[in-house]
């Protein structure tokens, strides 16, 4: 099927698709539709590929929990060894709930409110990463008034396009994140003498699913480089953190996908770029998408099947023979931007995948998947070749691991949908799905 990108653990057999053998038309029948699911094996798998292509250096994984934070993601993320990247006290909170130890927590974000950095001081966490002036001197103050030492590390903006979509670019010049180099040296002789300060480390995240390695590259030389200036100068540097950013196929690649070793050796090559292989740095990296986006689908049903008729008088700047099918066929499922808002908002490519195994000689047209919600940017594929498909059908929208469910709102009232994890040939849900009663909780009745 057209767009899919390959994978290990989903597959169709025997007339349907199934994830690590398990069907997914029964998970679909026991908590219904729409409904996140989860490869646990997948997880595991993409953690070992990871930790290998890291293993020139000692090194540590810190899931970025913005990906997925469900707290069972989260402790089989721990029991494989992971740390986490956090941004907020809310996944701070998450983190302690399953027993991510503060020594592998780094806390990255430009605007960290006082009562975060308290938190995160107080559960004396690896790294907190900086990236303003105003920061320092807001984590030196708080820190002072706890009596505590802060380990602090110079988030560093090098300027490096990681050949991305805009929006998940965070490592240019004219985004809002990161320390410029030069700013960041000035205000070295101001950390080192700082009584509550204790510069640990540098820190650079160029932006999500990277294009090209070699920015990767370039921008851990940059780093490095800085590593070795600040440990020059006197900084007790123990790491490098080159982020995260490992980009997973969505299926709508040209180019054969590059091997987690890549990213790897990239990270290798920048530190000697820089000239600090030598300094016995720990190496830290923060992938999200690479550990939990390809274990993950949408499992929904179509609600209706819509043709509409090609009108070229309604179609601005469209011309009968530009398109390819005259007509226009809508599959409207009970899945929409509130469940995964990334077609709609970074024009991502999802793989679109019937479950029911359809025939081998089944004819294909093009067909827009969309939800039921009410903008006309509520849509999941767009002309993708699918084959027929009725009322009652379930589809998998693929590759929706990361930034899926954490992303999800109640846009139309929508409650949020059922996770469900594989394990081992076996499956259970790790949340529920919203009720309507909790929808309305808070709010007052008036
Ligand atoms: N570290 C930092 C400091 C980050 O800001 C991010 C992602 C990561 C690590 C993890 O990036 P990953 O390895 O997952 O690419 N919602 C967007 C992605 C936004 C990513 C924001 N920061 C999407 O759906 O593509």
């Amino acid at each position: 099927m057209s767009g899919i990108p390959k994978s290990r653990h989903y597959a169709h057999v025997d007339g349907e698709l199934l994830c690590d053998g398990v069907s997914l038309t029964e998970i679909a029948e026991e908590f219904g539709t729409p409904t996140y699911v989860y490869s646990g094996a997948s997880i595991d798998r993409a953690y070992a590929a990871i930790d290998e292509a890291l293993s020139f250096a000692p090194h540590l994984i810190a899931y970025a929990v913005k990906a997925n934070s469900n707290l069972a993601v989260l402790a089989r993320l721990r029991d494989l060894g992971a740390g986490a990247d956090i941004v907020s006290g809310g996944e701070l909170a998450r983190c302690l709930e399953v027993g991510i130890g503060g020594d592998r927590i780094v806390f990255s974000g430009v605007g960290k409110r006082d009562e975060e950095i308290e938190a995160a001081l107080r559960a004396s966490i690896r790294s907190i990463h900086v990236e303003s002036a105003q920061e320092i001197e807001a984590i030196e103050a708080i820190a002072e008034r706890l009596g505590v030492e802060a380990p602090i590390s110079l988030r560093i903006n090098p300027d490096v396009d990681p050949k991305t979509h805009p929006y998940i670019a965070t490592g240019l010049h004219h985004t809002k994140f990161g320390l410029e180099i030069g700013v960041a040296e000035e205000l070295l002789p101001r950390i080192l003498r700082s009584k509550r300060l204790v510069l640990e480390g540098v820190t650079c995240h160029i932006g999500s699913q990277i294009g090209d390695v070699s920015s990767l590259r370039e921008a851990v030389g940059v780093t490095a480089s800085l590593a070795k200036r600040c440990r020059d100068a006197g900084a007790p540097i123990r790491t490098l953190d080159a982020g995260g950013g490992w980009p997973i196929p969505y299926g709508d690649e040209s180019d054969e996908f590059p091997e987690a070793q890549t990213f790897g050796d990239a990270i290798r090559d920048g530190l000697a770029d820089g000239r600090a292989d030598d300094m016995g740095l720990e190496i830290i990296v923060e992938p999200g998408r690479a550990l939990v986006g390809e274990s993950g689908t949408l499992l929904s049903r179509v609600i209706f099947v819509k043709d509409q008729p090609y009108r070229p008088d309604a179609v601005a700047g469209a011309s009968h023979e530009s398109q390819e099918s005259g007509d226009k066929r809508f599959v409207i499922v009970d899945a929409s931007m509130s469940e995964l808002i990334r077609p709609a908002l970074y024009d991502a490519h999802h793989g679109i995948s019937p479950v029911e195994t359809p025939p081998p000689q089944a004819a294909r047209s093009l067909a827009d998947v969309v939800g039921p919600v009410c903008e006309s940017g509520d849509w999941l594929a767009k002309d993708r070749l699918l084959p027929p498909l009725e009322r009652g059908d379930l589809i998998a929208i693929m590759s929706a691991g990361a930034y899926g469910m954490v992303m999800a709102s109640n846009y139309n009232s929508r409650p949020r949908p059922a996770e469900v994890l594989i394990d081992n040939g076996e499956y259970r849900a790790i949340r529920e799905r919203e009720t309507f009663a909790e929808l309305m909780r808070s709010e007052e009745r008036g």
